[in-house]
């Protein structure tokens, strides 16, 4: 979900909406305003898109200098306007929204109908109203901190009331909130970009902590009600990196940004004029390395798949044992973990709830935590020790693309690191790596060149039922990214298997017509790799390889082939992964589906 808050002299409304359209991708079920005006706050809310919201307010001319906004993905209670946010209490002088769950909310909703309170939706953001009010003698903030003392959960929310007009309250627990400094105006945001139009200046919420906003001015507490003083954090980057620039979608835009995205994460780490990796943001050192017997890498989604790859790079290059774990699962199998452990978190975003839970249980048992992550600031990154940004700029798309090459790059300046301190890869051969990482921008640049065949070959196949991603070593983990991609943008089932498990089941499934993508990018695995392309083509299935350029062979025994640059089996997955990426967006593209948001998906899942 996304909120979005504005307080001072200008009409609120427009701001709202402008805010509201930069992090619908946050949650697009529904969308809401709670406006003041007038002695009293109006409440307009729907289910639906944001576009809805934006008729209603236009037809009515709404205007306030004080609202709060929502656009909901839903957890509790399905989407509809009711469930929609903001809520209120009864005499609607008190309004909430909230990102994220009250877990306790059944208990409290429980004891506030004992006393009388009547509910209005089955969510649990309807509980923080009621709360509220119950708990107000001529304070907000006190009955908002009140209130802290009694929920269990993970939440962001923001309260205005018209009994004190004159300000927001807000609060963050595992969600993101932040605040934007205006002159006589402020603002609070889910994300910078729903604000950065307006501010560069930004106060980062810390857990916990109460902030008070006027006008005029913007106050912090601790929960126990002691001041707080904060630092501004300056935003340096640009709002046009936010926004489509040109590209029919965030998704196109987002995979052309890719050699730049992945430039900028080697950008004074991998320098060729040096012999070493400079990892300047990382404090590990050899002794500690010495200390790690086993490193653990926790993520979800995509972030998941780019862990796997760097699995074999941490173990291949630097000879430490790594166990890869998808967030949810970790979390809750009491893994092996303790002071001898470095976990390696990777998220795009930094906040999504299973991996940041999965950080804190490694914490809490003695791991050193490094994290790789995009977004500056998030909680994953202020939870971790270390932290090793990507520099993939803001992702709008649901998908994730560049942020996962770059996760890849950030993989391998780890592993780069590690082996270097450890000595198990000489500088000679550190700087063979580094010097053809450098030219990985151009090696992508010279793969999306080729999009016309992945569109021919989407405006012909993409009536298909099924898609089967094969591929070996280095190509397993791609083919299971491209498998996801493709899934979730086009809604076509598809599966990815290590090619040498076909035999063991999978290859039951294969008949006349079945689409197989090979990916064939390994060259100490190509041989195998053509066994199996025979495999399935003897069982009637269409084959469309991802080869290097230079194998020849291929095209000889698959229906169509796609090449890209000559590239090492270690660095492939950057560039492997591009025409996979492009394949899931024309076939979606083709099939009318909504690109940048796929249905049932958010992009930052700040709920279990
Ligand atoms: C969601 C997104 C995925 C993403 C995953 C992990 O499911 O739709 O694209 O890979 O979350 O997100 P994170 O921000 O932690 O990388």
């Amino acid at each position: 979900c996304g909120i979005v808050g504005y307080i001072g002299d200008k009409n609120a409304v427009p701001i709202l909406m402008d805010g509201l359209k930069k992090l619908e991708y946050r949650g697009y079920d529904s969308a809401g305003v709670a406006i003041y005006d007038d002695n009293k706050i109006l409440v307009r809310k729907y289910k639906g898109r944001l576009s809805i919201l934006e008729e209603h307010l236009n037809e009515e001319k709404l205007s306030g200098n004080l609202a709060i906004g929502h656009t909901r993905w839903a957890t509790h209670g399905e989407p509809s306007d009711e469930n929609s946010h903001p809520h209120t209490n009864e005499k609607g002088d008190i309004a909430v929204v909230h990102n994220g769950i009250i877990e306790n909310y059944q208990k409290i909703r429980k004891f506030l109908i004992d006393k009388g309170y009547v509910f209005k939706s089955e969510v649990d953001t309807e509980v923080l109203a009621h709360f509220v009010d119950y708990y107000y003698e001529g304070d907000l903030a006190e009955a908002v901190r009140k209130v802290l003392r009694e929920i269990k959960g993970s939440y962001a929310f923001a309260v205005i009331s018209s009994r004190e007009p004159d300000k927001m309250v807000c609060v963050r627990k595992e969600n993101p909130l932040v605040v934007g400094i205006g002159e006589g105006e402020n603002y609070i945001a889910s994300d910078i970009p729903a604000i950065l139009k307006h501010t560069r200046n930004i106060y980062l919420m810390d857990e916990n902590e109460v902030a008070v906003i006027t006008k005029d001015d913007i106050k912090f507490f601790a929960e126990n009600g002691e001041p707080v003083t904060k630092e501004v954090f300056n935003v340096t980057w640009d709002v046009a990196s936010a926004e489509k620039g040109g590209y029919e979608h965030f998704m196109i835009k987002e995979i052309h940004e890719q050699p730049k995205a992945v430039k900028d994460t080697m950008l004074s780490r991998i320098d060729a004029d040096s012999d070493t990796i400079k990892l300047d943001d990382i404090k590990i050192t050899k002794e500690d390395l010495e200390k790690f017997r086993k490193i653990y890498i926790v993520a979800c989604g995509t972030a998941y798949h780019a862990g796997l790859v760097g699995k074999y790079m941490i173990e291949n290059l630097a000879k430490i044992p790594v166990e890869v774990d998808i967030a949810s699962e970790f979390r809750y199998r009491n893994a092996l973990v303790d002071e001898n452990t470095l976990v390696i978190i990777i998220s795009q975003s930094g906040e999504t709830l299973d991996t940041l839970a999965a950080l804190k249980e490694a914490k809490a048992k003695g791991a050193r935590i490094l994290s790789v992550v995009n977004v500056v600031g998030s909680s994953i990154a202020r939870e971790s020790h270390d932290v090793l940004y990507t520099w993939a700029g803001p992702e709008i798309s649901v998908a994730s693309t560049k942020a996962y090459t770059t996760q890849l790059i950030a993989l391998y300046e780890i592993a780069l690191y590690m082996a270097d301190l450890r000595g198990t890869l000489s500088k000679e051969e550190i700087k063979t790596i580094k010097d053809e990482m450098m030219i990985l921008p151009e090696k992508i640049e010279k793969t999306l060149e080729n999009k016309e065949a992945i569109q021919r070959f989407a405006a012909k196949y993409s009536g298909v039922k099924d898609v089967f991603f094969l591929g070996r070593g280095l190509d397993s983990p791609v083919a299971m990214e491209g498998s996801l991609k493709l899934k979730e943008l086009s809604y076509i089932h598809s599966d990815a298997y290590a090619a040498g498990e076909l035999k063991h089941g999978p290859i039951a499934l294969i008949e006349k017509g079945t689409i197989v993508i090979a990916i064939m990018a390994q060259q100490g695995l190509y041989e195998k790799m053509l066994n199996n392309v025979k495999e399935v083509k003897s069982r009637g299935a269409y084959v469309f390889a991802i080869a290097k350029e230079g194998h020849k062979e291929v095209e000889e025994i698959s229906d169509q082939v796609l090449f890209i640059p000559e590239v090492s089996d270690l660095l492939a997955p950057v560039v492997a992964i591009i025409p996979l990426q492009l394949l899931a967006y024309y076939m979606a593209v083709e099939k009318g589906c909504d690109v940048d948001k796929p249905r049932n998906l958010a992009k930052s899942v700040t709920v279990e």
